[in-house]
Protein backbone atom coordinates (compact mmCIF):
# COMPACT_ATOMS: atom_id res chain seq x y z
CA UNK A 1 0.00 0.00 0.00
CA UNK A 2 1.41 3.32 -1.08
CA UNK A 3 0.37 7.13 -0.41
CA UNK A 4 2.06 9.92 -2.59
CA UNK A 5 1.02 13.92 -2.50
CA UNK A 6 2.98 16.97 -3.65
CA UNK A 7 2.84 20.36 -2.35
CA UNK A 8 4.16 23.48 -4.19
CA UNK A 9 6.81 25.87 -1.97
CA UNK A 10 6.09 29.47 -1.93
CA UNK A 11 7.17 33.18 -1.44
CA UNK A 12 5.99 35.82 1.11
CA UNK A 13 4.99 39.02 -0.87
CA UNK A 14 3.91 40.73 2.30
CA UNK A 15 3.96 40.43 5.74
CA UNK A 16 6.30 38.58 6.84
CA UNK A 17 7.31 38.08 10.67
CA UNK A 18 4.19 40.73 11.44
CA UNK A 19 2.44 37.75 10.82
CA UNK A 20 2.95 35.68 13.72
CA UNK A 21 2.10 38.57 15.86
CA UNK A 22 -1.12 39.15 14.64
CA UNK A 23 -1.14 41.42 11.44
CA UNK A 24 -2.32 39.59 7.79
CA UNK A 25 0.07 38.98 5.25
CA UNK A 26 0.09 37.73 1.32
CA UNK A 27 1.64 35.01 0.00
CA UNK A 28 1.92 32.84 -2.89
CA UNK A 29 2.54 29.42 -3.86
CA UNK A 30 5.19 29.03 -6.77
CA UNK A 31 5.74 26.20 -9.33
CA UNK A 32 8.57 24.40 -7.21
CA UNK A 33 7.49 21.10 -5.32
CA UNK A 34 8.30 18.51 -2.74
CA UNK A 35 6.83 14.71 -3.11
CA UNK A 36 6.51 12.68 -0.61
CA UNK A 37 6.06 8.93 -1.37
CA UNK A 38 4.77 6.66 1.80
CA UNK A 39 4.33 2.80 1.91
CA UNK A 40 3.11 0.59 4.60
CA UNK A 41 5.51 -2.38 5.74
CA UNK A 42 5.93 -5.04 7.58
CA UNK A 43 8.93 -3.93 10.04
CA UNK A 44 7.91 -1.98 12.89
CA UNK A 45 10.09 0.63 11.92
CA UNK A 46 9.76 4.15 10.14
CA UNK A 47 12.43 4.56 7.83
CA UNK A 48 12.72 8.21 6.61
CA UNK A 49 14.93 9.00 3.43
CA UNK A 50 15.48 12.52 2.38
CA UNK A 51 18.18 14.48 1.28
CA UNK A 52 18.66 16.38 4.30
CA UNK A 53 19.39 12.83 6.12
CA UNK A 54 17.86 9.81 5.96
CA UNK A 55 17.27 7.10 9.45
CA UNK A 56 15.03 4.24 10.93
CA UNK A 57 13.67 4.06 13.73
CA UNK A 58 11.80 1.47 15.52
CA UNK A 59 8.72 2.81 15.92
CA UNK A 60 8.71 2.98 19.71
CA UNK A 61 12.15 4.43 19.49
CA UNK A 62 13.39 8.16 18.58
CA UNK A 63 15.03 9.50 15.75
CA UNK A 64 17.90 12.02 15.93
CA UNK A 65 17.77 14.26 13.01
CA UNK A 66 15.82 17.19 14.10
CA UNK A 67 15.36 18.21 10.36
CA UNK A 68 13.31 14.37 10.09
CA UNK A 69 11.36 15.17 13.68
CA UNK A 70 7.91 16.46 11.38
CA UNK A 71 7.88 13.10 9.47
CA UNK A 72 8.62 10.79 12.71
CA UNK A 73 5.55 13.08 14.06
CA UNK A 74 3.48 12.24 11.19
CA UNK A 75 4.23 8.55 11.36
CA UNK A 76 3.68 8.14 14.54
CA UNK A 77 0.20 10.01 14.69
CA UNK A 78 -0.89 7.74 12.44
CA UNK A 79 0.22 4.47 13.30
CA UNK A 80 -1.42 5.49 16.92
CA UNK A 81 -4.47 6.64 15.85
CA UNK A 82 -5.14 3.67 13.40
CA UNK A 83 -3.31 0.98 15.94
CA UNK A 84 -0.81 0.13 12.91
CA UNK A 85 0.57 -2.85 13.52
CA UNK A 86 3.49 -2.36 11.47
CA UNK A 87 6.01 0.63 10.06
CA UNK A 88 6.01 3.28 7.52
CA UNK A 89 8.33 3.92 5.07
CA UNK A 90 8.71 7.70 3.78
CA UNK A 91 10.55 9.74 0.87
CA UNK A 92 10.96 12.87 0.38
CA UNK A 93 11.56 14.52 -3.15
CA UNK A 94 12.51 18.30 -2.69
CA UNK A 95 13.02 20.88 -6.06
CA UNK A 96 12.95 23.50 -3.24
CA UNK A 97 16.37 24.76 -1.33
CA UNK A 98 16.14 24.29 2.03
CA UNK A 99 16.83 27.10 4.62
CA UNK A 100 16.26 29.82 2.47
CA UNK A 101 13.07 31.13 3.10
CA UNK A 102 10.84 29.46 -0.02
CA UNK A 103 8.86 27.00 1.71
CA UNK A 104 10.68 23.58 1.92
CA UNK A 105 9.95 22.93 5.13
CA UNK A 106 5.85 23.81 4.96
CA UNK A 107 5.83 22.21 1.43
CA UNK A 108 7.03 19.17 2.63
CA UNK A 109 5.04 19.22 5.95
CA UNK A 110 2.10 19.60 3.48
CA UNK A 111 3.06 16.59 1.03
CA UNK A 112 4.18 14.17 4.28
CA UNK A 113 0.88 15.67 5.93
CA UNK A 114 -1.26 13.89 3.22
CA UNK A 115 1.11 10.91 2.04
CA UNK A 116 1.39 9.39 5.54
CA UNK A 117 -2.91 10.19 6.67
CA UNK A 118 -3.52 8.68 2.85
CA UNK A 119 -2.34 5.48 3.72
CA UNK A 120 -4.85 5.52 6.41
CA UNK A 121 -7.89 7.73 5.67
CA UNK A 122 -8.91 10.61 3.27
CA UNK A 123 -8.88 13.96 4.62
CA UNK A 124 -9.86 17.28 3.68
CA UNK A 125 -7.51 19.98 2.61
CA UNK A 126 -8.04 21.93 5.85
CA UNK A 127 -7.55 18.66 8.18
CA UNK A 128 -3.94 18.41 6.09
CA UNK A 129 -3.22 21.69 6.52
CA UNK A 130 -3.80 21.33 10.39
CA UNK A 131 -1.57 18.23 10.66
CA UNK A 132 1.12 20.18 8.69
CA UNK A 133 1.22 22.86 11.06
CA UNK A 134 1.61 20.64 14.06
CA UNK A 135 4.22 18.78 12.68
CA UNK A 136 6.07 22.06 11.39
CA UNK A 137 5.82 23.12 15.20
CA UNK A 138 7.73 20.16 16.11
CA UNK A 139 11.14 22.05 14.75
CA UNK A 140 9.64 25.81 14.73
CA UNK A 141 6.82 26.27 17.57
CA UNK A 142 6.29 29.76 16.90
CA UNK A 143 5.33 29.30 13.49
CA UNK A 144 2.29 31.09 12.02
CA UNK A 145 1.10 28.84 10.07
CA UNK A 146 1.07 30.97 7.15
CA UNK A 147 3.58 28.77 4.80
CA UNK A 148 1.62 25.54 5.37
CA UNK A 149 -1.82 27.35 4.41
CA UNK A 150 -0.61 28.39 1.58
CA UNK A 151 1.53 25.04 0.17
CA UNK A 152 -1.93 23.73 0.99
CA UNK A 153 -3.96 25.48 -0.68
CA UNK A 154 -2.01 27.01 -3.27
CA UNK A 155 -2.70 30.13 -5.12
CA UNK A 156 -2.51 33.76 -4.21
CA UNK A 157 -3.28 34.24 0.11
CA UNK A 158 -3.91 36.71 2.49
CA UNK A 159 -3.57 35.02 5.74
CA UNK A 160 -4.18 36.24 9.25
CA UNK A 161 -3.46 33.71 12.40
CA UNK A 162 -6.52 34.34 14.10
CA UNK A 163 -8.66 35.34 10.95
CA UNK A 164 -7.47 32.26 8.30
CA UNK A 165 -7.43 32.85 4.90
CA UNK A 166 -8.80 34.27 1.77
CA UNK A 167 -7.73 33.49 -1.92
CA UNK A 168 -7.44 36.13 -4.11
CA UNK A 169 -9.50 35.12 -7.30
CA UNK A 170 -7.17 37.46 -9.67
CA UNK A 171 -4.73 36.46 -12.01
CA UNK A 172 -1.55 38.91 -11.13
CA UNK A 173 -0.45 41.48 -13.85
CA UNK A 174 3.25 41.06 -12.85
CA UNK A 175 5.96 38.58 -13.30
CA UNK A 176 8.28 37.59 -10.04
CA UNK A 177 11.90 36.98 -9.79
CA UNK A 178 13.74 35.39 -6.84
CA UNK A 179 17.30 36.15 -5.82
CA UNK A 180 19.00 33.87 -3.59
CA UNK A 181 21.93 34.71 -1.58
CA UNK A 182 22.58 31.00 -0.83
CA UNK A 183 23.00 31.97 2.98
CA UNK A 184 20.94 29.35 4.86
CA UNK A 185 19.17 31.15 7.94
CA UNK A 186 17.07 29.65 11.06
CA UNK A 187 13.36 30.41 10.73
CA UNK A 188 13.19 30.07 14.50
CA UNK A 189 15.97 32.01 15.49
CA UNK A 190 15.34 35.50 13.05
CA UNK A 191 11.89 34.90 15.04
CA UNK A 192 13.39 34.95 17.88
CA UNK A 193 15.61 38.01 17.47
CA UNK A 194 11.85 39.93 16.06
CA UNK A 195 10.48 39.05 19.40
CA UNK A 196 13.46 40.86 21.14
CA UNK A 197 13.42 43.78 19.32
CA UNK A 198 9.07 43.77 19.91
CA UNK A 199 10.18 43.78 23.91
CA UNK A 200 12.25 46.09 23.87
CA UNK A 201 10.89 48.63 21.24
CA UNK A 202 7.22 47.66 21.85
CA UNK A 203 5.47 50.87 21.25
CA UNK A 204 7.44 51.37 17.80
CA UNK A 205 7.09 47.62 16.96
CA UNK A 206 2.89 48.30 17.28
CA UNK A 207 3.28 51.27 15.04
CA UNK A 208 5.21 48.95 12.22
CA UNK A 209 2.84 46.34 12.96
CA UNK A 210 0.14 48.98 11.96
CA UNK A 211 1.80 50.46 9.04
CA UNK A 212 2.46 46.36 7.76
CA UNK A 213 -1.47 45.82 7.77
CA UNK A 214 -2.51 49.55 5.89
CA UNK A 215 0.00 48.22 3.42
CA UNK A 216 -1.31 44.43 3.31
CA UNK A 217 -5.04 45.96 2.44
CA UNK A 218 -3.15 48.91 0.10
CA UNK A 219 -1.54 45.88 -2.20
CA UNK A 220 -4.86 43.23 -2.06
CA UNK A 221 -6.13 46.60 -4.34
CA UNK A 222 -3.27 46.29 -6.18
CA UNK A 223 -3.48 42.99 -7.05
CA UNK A 224 -7.08 43.38 -7.95
CA UNK A 225 -5.95 46.65 -10.10
CA UNK A 226 -2.98 44.88 -11.86
CA UNK A 227 -1.14 47.95 -10.32
CA UNK A 228 2.37 45.94 -10.57
CA UNK A 229 4.02 49.57 -10.19
CA UNK A 230 2.22 49.92 -7.20
CA UNK A 231 3.43 46.36 -5.87
CA UNK A 232 6.88 47.51 -6.39
CA UNK A 233 6.60 50.74 -4.13
CA UNK A 234 5.10 48.72 -1.76
CA UNK A 235 7.63 46.35 -1.38
CA UNK A 236 10.23 48.76 -1.15
CA UNK A 237 8.29 50.26 1.74
CA UNK A 238 7.67 46.99 3.17
CA UNK A 239 11.87 46.08 2.92
CA UNK A 240 12.15 49.74 4.82
CA UNK A 241 10.18 48.10 7.62
CA UNK A 242 11.95 44.48 7.91
CA UNK A 243 15.13 46.42 7.97
CA UNK A 244 13.98 48.44 10.74
CA UNK A 245 13.21 45.09 13.10
CA UNK A 246 16.73 43.78 12.03
CA UNK A 247 16.26 40.75 9.73
CA UNK A 248 18.05 42.16 6.42
CA UNK A 249 21.95 42.23 6.44
CA UNK A 250 24.71 43.78 4.33
CA UNK A 251 24.77 41.02 1.56
CA UNK A 252 21.02 41.44 1.51
CA UNK A 253 20.92 45.04 1.15
CA UNK A 254 23.55 44.47 -1.85
CA UNK A 255 21.41 42.21 -3.58
CA UNK A 256 18.20 44.19 -3.16
CA UNK A 257 19.93 47.62 -4.92
CA UNK A 258 21.01 45.26 -7.79
CA UNK A 259 17.37 44.06 -8.22
CA UNK A 260 16.00 47.63 -7.23
CA UNK A 261 17.67 48.75 -9.92
CA UNK A 262 16.01 46.33 -12.88
CA UNK A 263 12.68 46.08 -11.27
CA UNK A 264 9.97 47.58 -9.95
CA UNK A 265 11.05 46.74 -6.23
CA UNK A 266 12.47 43.66 -3.92
CA UNK A 267 12.23 42.92 -0.73
CA UNK A 268 13.25 40.35 1.54
CA UNK A 269 11.01 37.02 1.26
CA UNK A 270 10.83 34.78 4.67
CA UNK A 271 12.31 35.03 7.55
CA UNK A 272 15.35 37.07 6.55
CA UNK A 273 19.07 36.71 8.11
CA UNK A 274 20.10 35.39 4.56
CA UNK A 275 17.81 33.59 2.84
CA UNK A 276 16.01 35.17 -0.88
CA UNK A 277 14.41 38.20 -2.31
CA UNK A 278 11.77 38.83 -4.57
CA UNK A 279 11.33 41.55 -7.29
CA UNK A 280 8.20 42.42 -8.91
CA UNK A 281 8.12 43.60 -13.14
CA UNK A 282 5.71 43.94 -15.26
CA UNK A 283 7.36 43.07 -18.46
CA UNK A 284 5.97 39.79 -20.13
CA UNK A 285 9.34 37.65 -19.87
CA UNK A 286 11.83 37.96 -16.58
CA UNK A 287 14.43 36.93 -18.80
CA UNK A 288 17.22 40.03 -18.93
CA UNK A 289 16.16 41.07 -15.37
CA UNK A 290 17.76 37.23 -14.27
CA UNK A 291 20.70 37.06 -16.67
CA UNK A 292 21.86 40.74 -15.12
CA UNK A 293 21.08 39.49 -11.83
CA UNK A 294 23.35 36.34 -12.48
CA UNK A 295 25.93 39.23 -14.16
CA UNK A 296 26.38 40.06 -10.72
CA UNK A 297 27.09 36.45 -9.67
CA UNK A 298 23.65 36.05 -7.85
CA UNK A 299 21.29 33.09 -8.56
CA UNK A 300 18.06 34.04 -9.52
CA UNK A 301 14.93 32.65 -11.19
CA UNK A 302 11.50 33.51 -12.41
CA UNK A 303 8.76 32.29 -10.24
CA UNK A 304 5.31 31.42 -11.90
CA UNK A 305 2.86 30.86 -9.06
CA UNK A 306 1.17 27.56 -8.74
CA UNK A 307 -2.63 27.81 -8.61
CA UNK A 308 -3.10 24.25 -8.04
CA UNK A 309 -2.01 23.71 -4.33
CA UNK A 310 -1.67 20.11 -2.92
CA UNK A 311 -2.33 17.33 -5.00
CA UNK A 312 -2.48 13.56 -4.07
CA UNK A 313 -2.05 10.07 -5.85
O1 LIG B 1 10.70 30.02 7.05
P1 LIG B 1 10.58 31.24 6.21
O2 LIG B 1 11.86 31.87 5.87
O3 LIG B 1 9.67 31.07 5.05
O4 LIG B 1 9.86 32.36 7.17
C1 LIG B 1 8.61 32.15 7.69
C2 LIG B 1 7.87 33.43 7.79
C3 LIG B 1 7.81 34.09 9.16
O5 LIG B 1 6.81 35.10 9.08
C4 LIG B 1 9.15 34.75 9.49
C5 LIG B 1 7.44 33.10 10.26
C6 LIG B 1 6.01 32.58 10.19
O6 LIG B 1 5.77 31.54 10.81
O7 LIG B 1 5.12 33.19 9.58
Amino acid sequence: MTSGASAPGKIILFGEHFVVHGTRAILAAIDRRVTVVSSIIDESVIRIESALGSEEMDVSGSGTVPELRPFEFLAKRMIREFSHAGGIDIKIISEIPHGVGLGSSSASCVAAAASISGLFTRNTREEICRLAVEAERTIFKNTSGADCTVCTHGGIITYGRDSGFERSGETPGFQLIVSNSGLVHSTEKVVARVAEFKKRYTERFNILCEKESALVRTVTKHIRDRDSGGIGIAMKENQVYLEEIGVSSDALREIIRYADSHSLGSKITGAGGGGCIISVTDEPSPDHIIKKMQGYGIHSFGAKIDHTGLETF
